[in-house]
């Protein structure tokens, strides 16, 4: 059975169909308004959630299915000690896909392995976001028409920015990407993602000022200072403005740059950038919800 758990174990041709077929959606949604009549989607959110859980709901209810599921982990058996294996074995009795977001990294993993339905990891911890993903992936595409060739920078908490984590692997396998990665010495790439573009030979560089690269970017990646995952306070506070995007910042930049960020935003990106056509980021919460539609027909086409 196929899973979404991490965006590495999707071809290139496979992300090319969801792109295909949220496309496909986007201009025709009428021809999909039925294709999940009688399905439900659970989801069960152990961690906070807006856009995630809402558009993985919105797409299940667009393709005439249903959803079930909850919002927190408190209101569910794990507060009484259940562990994730047996949840998902309940959960797959009456659900016929499950999207997972949860603290411990690896979780939905864990699930797979016990579920008798597709399960789609909705981020787990500071690890991986494979959805955020396929939703940057059709900003990416739509915007700039091509997923090659591009200079992507990715900036602020690139150590727990798990939305990061899997854009950076995806857009790796594209010809002709390089990465320019902009964070506080703290906050850098974890050491094995390092080690795989080393490995696969992928351009990249490491630098802490914003307005020093701006100019050299088509996409700009910006992310928020993830509190929840600190040790410290004290940390956090320190680290969590040292990136805002703000007018006169823009302004260096690029004409035809693409401004993303996986949301929801702090600081770090001024309100006043927010009308510029260069920000993209509330298109990319569009796209979101076309491309968990087509995940969801590819992953219950696959099972059936
Ligand atoms: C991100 C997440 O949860 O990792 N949000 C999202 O799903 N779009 C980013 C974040 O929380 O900063």
């Amino acid at each position: 059975m196929r899973h979404m758990l991490d965006i590495a174990d999707w071809s290139i041709e496979e992300l090319q169909w969801l792109m295909d077929t949220a496309d496909d959606i986007i201009a025709k949604p009428e021809d999909y308004a039925n294709a999940m009549v009688r399905k439900k989607l659970a989801s069960l959110f152990y961690e906070p959630s807006t856009r995630t859980r809402l558009s993985f709901e919105a797409a299940m209810l667009e393709l005439g299915g249903s959803v079930l599921g909850f919002s927190e982990a408190s209101s569910s058996s794990a507060s009484k000690g259940e562990s994730v294996s047996d949840t998902v074995r309940t959960v797959s009795c009456y659900a016929d896909i499950i999207a997972m977001r949860h603290p411990k990294e690896g979780a939905p993993t864990v699930a797979a392995r016990y579920s008798s339905v597709p399960i789609v990891n909705a981020g787990d911890g500071g690890h991986n976001h494979p959805t955020q993903t396929l939703a940057d992936l059709l900003t990416i595409r739509r915007e700039k028409g091509r997923l090659q060739n591009l200079v992507i920078g990715f900036c602020g908490d690139l150590q727990f920015g798990r939305t990061v984590h899997s854009l950076l692997t995806a857009m790796s396998r594209y010809q002709g990407v390089k990465f320019v990665l902009i964070s506080p010495e703290e906050l850098r790439i974890p050491a094995y993602l390092r080690e795989n573009m080393l490995k696969a030979q992928v351009p990249f560089s490491e630098v802490q000022k914003l307005e020093d690269v701006i100019k050299s970017l088509d996409i700009l990646y910006m992310t928020r200072v993830q509190r929840e995952r600190f040790f410290n306070e004290a940390d956090y506070v320190r680290l969590k403005d040292s990136y805002i995007l703000d007018k006169q910042k823009l302004a260096l930049a690029h004409s035809q740059l693409t401004v993303l960020h996986p949301l929801p935003r702090v600081n770090e990106i001024s309100q006043s950038v927010d009308s510029d056509p260069r920000a993209c980021y509330f298109k990319q919460v569009l796209y979101g919800k076309f491309m968990r539609e087509a995940l969801i027909l590819k992953l219950l086409e696959a099972k059936a």
